[in-house]
């Protein structure tokens, strides 16, 4: 397995370009599904997630073919319909091709994700909004067994605000017979761009970036060509990596409008961070510490809370950060002790007395953000860091080695 040896101590400087958004990337190449037309999507991340997602939709019987960050996807026919436990395992969000395949075949096998290092994450959710879109639903062997008979428009309320639970009911009324409406619905960005590609795939959704989503079901969907919006958090991740290491980061080609609770904060925080249409700037600056609770969007995401905890360490005074999203989204907190900080875990908030000095150690990444504050943390501790099980990091980072190397950190990757 993979692992980062990281040299801590360098001051970060110079510009990095933003990657398209993983999760925005993810349900639209699901979404090609809907369509036999071609489908091409462009500033798509090369990620371990991408290729997990493209191996999925092969498997289904669509033709992907990928160069660099361009797909094209031709689902001309599906030669199946199930998405088996191998493929799904690897990611959860493989849960997308739900609404999907169940809209264009009428039926579909999609393995349960099971539990998830942060949290139990159920698909209850998922299933009800097939249940009132007329879909017959049972769990069978470790798997949801769904069959439209047929999908017709109806009224969904989540319960709780889900991002690809909102996706796959989008993706499932689209093709639907009538009208669909959906209440208290994902306000992500990437949930709007997905309703974007739809909708110039031909289908009628209104209400997009709001709770409620009104969706006229249409009888086809044809091919277009999409390009995917930026990785808020990954932009995120390198503006706090310019702070924490006290340098001049420019982060480019990212879309600062929709990373405005995390500058926010950022800027609370006594960050000197300048801002403009396509780019952030941190400068050096004396940061403070600052409460934060994570929330659905526009709140400040949970995808950044590990990153933010890493960022607090090195902060004057005490932060209470609280997790409103997932429990157990603390793994990263013994590690980071491990290195030297002072958290403590009280529920689901955490309590971070900073600055500490942080020193370099072995440490093990858990799941994907928590890798990243890891790195950040290696990024300032004395000594070496070496971050086991980096494919964690992987999934969400594109070329994060090449990436912060050209920034001036001193980072390797040892393969085994
Ligand atoms: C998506 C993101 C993930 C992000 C999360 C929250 C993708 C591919 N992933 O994950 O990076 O951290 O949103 O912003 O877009 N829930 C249920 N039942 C369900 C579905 C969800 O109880 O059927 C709960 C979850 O356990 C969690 C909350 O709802 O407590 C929000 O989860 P959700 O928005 O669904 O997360 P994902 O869509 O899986």
């Amino acid at each position: 397995m993979d692992r980062f040896l990281i040299h801590g101590g360098n001051k970060l400087s110079g510009s990095v370009r933003v990657s398209g958004a993983k999760n925005a990337a993810l349900p639209q190449i699901a979404a090609a599904l809907l369509t036999p037309e071609p489908i091409v999507l462009k500033n798509v991340p090369e990620l371990r997630d991408i290729d997990s997602m493209i191996q999925l939709l092969r498997h289904l019987g669509a033709e992907v073919k990928r160069e660099g960050e361009l797909l094209e996807i031709k689902a001309v026919e599906l030669s199946c319909v199930d998405a088996p436990y191998d493929l799904v395992r690897k990611m959860r969000a493989s849960v997308v091709v739900l609404g999907p395949l169940l809209a264009r075949a009428g039926e579909t096998r999609v393995s349960q994700p099971g539990g998830c290092a942060i949290g139990a994450r159920p698909v209850d959710l998922h299933i009800a909004a097939m249940e009132h879109l007329g879909a017959e639903v049972r769990l069978e062997q470790g798997y949801i067994v769904a069959e439209a008979r047929p999908l017709v428009g109806g009224e969904i309320l989540f319960d709780k605000v889900t991002v690809t639970g909102t996706e796959n009911a989008m993706m499932a009324a689209v093709l639907a017979r009538g009208s669909t409406k959906l209440f208290n619905c994902a306000m992500e960005p990437e949930v709007i761009d997905l309703g974007r590609m739809l909708q110039k795939m031909g289908a009628e959704i209104e209400g997009l970036g709001t709770p409620s989503i009104s969706i006229e079901g249409v009888k086809s969907l044809h091919g277009t060509e999409h390009s995917i919006i930026p990785d808020r958090i990954e932009a995120g991740t390198y503006a706090v990596a310019g702070l924490i290491t006290g340098g001049e980061v420019e982060v480019t080609d990212c879309d600062p409008e929709i990373m405005r609770s995390v500058l926010d904060k950022l800027t609370n925080c006594g960050a000197r961070v300048e801002v403009n249409q396509n780019s952030v700037t941190t400068r050096p600056s004396e940061i403070r510490s600052q409460d934060v609770q994570t929330a659905p969007y526009p709140g400040f995401p949970t995808d950044m809370q590990a990153q933010y905890i890493a960022l607090m360490t090195q902060a004057q005074g005490s932060a209470v950060v609280t997790e409103n999203i997932f429990e157990n989204r603390f793994m990263h907190i013994s590690e980071l002790n491990r290195m030297g900080a002072d958290i403590h875990v009280d529920g689901k908030s955490a309590v971070i007395r900073g600055p500490s000095r942080l020193t370099g150690v072995g440490v093990m990444a858990t799941d994907l953000r928590a890798s990243a504050s890891l790195v950040l943390a290696a990024l300032v501790a004395e000594g070496e860091t070496v971050v086991n099980r980096v494919y964690h990091i992987d999934r969400g980072y594109s070329h994060i080695v090449r990436k912060l190397r050209a920034l001036g950190a001193e980072i390797e990757r040892i393969s085994d």
